[in-house]
């Protein structure tokens, strides 16, 4: 099993949408059952709970339900049980950096750098603004993700 955790800073909005999202794509490519995927966050303000209501919402407009993720905060033995800590932007990538054991820092990986044709290396914040942030954040969250998932395919064969 190849273990995917996605990383943001409140696992409340950007990382429970990627988690989602992989998953469904996982499940259509029919790689549910080789590859796991979890999410969290570097900070703990939101512990136990679910996704912000407009990242279900946004989700939820796709056919994907992520209403049962609750939220968690990032851990150094998660560099231990996954294969792949992803991080959403550059700040999550440098407090993960910051938290990831010596020797494992290959697992750390920037997102958006599976979508170099994205132009962005960073998955914005939506939390403070409106709702067509988290539309982008889909849009940016569906072409890292093929590219992820490419990445992971060829490793696995
Ligand atoms: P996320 O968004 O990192 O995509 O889950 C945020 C959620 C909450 C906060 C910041 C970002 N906050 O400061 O509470």
């Amino acid at each position: 099993m190849v273990k995917v955790l996605f990383v943001c800073l409140g696992n409340i909005c950007r990382s429970p949408t990627a988690e989602g999202l992989f998953r469904d794509l996982l499940r259509r490519h029919g790689l549910d059952d080789r590859i796991a995927v979890d999410s969290a966050g570097t900070g703990a303000w939101h512990v136990g709970s679910a996704p912000d209501r407009r990242a279900q919402a946004a989700t939820l407009r796709r056919g994907i339900d992520i209403s049962n993720l609750r939220a968690r905060q990032a851990r150094a033995d998660d560099f231990e049980s996954f294969d792949y800590v992803v991080a959403m932007d550059r700040e999550n990538y440098r407090d993960l950096r910051r938290l990831c054991p010596p020797g494992r820092e290959d697992r750390l990986h920037l997102f958006m750098d599976f979508a170099p044709r994205a132009g962005t290396r960073d998955v914005p914040d939506p939390y403070y603004g409106g709702p067509q942030g988290f539309e982008d954040v889909h849009g940016l969250v569906e072409e890292a993700s093929a590219g992820l998932l490419d990445h992971i395919r060829r490793n696995l064969e």
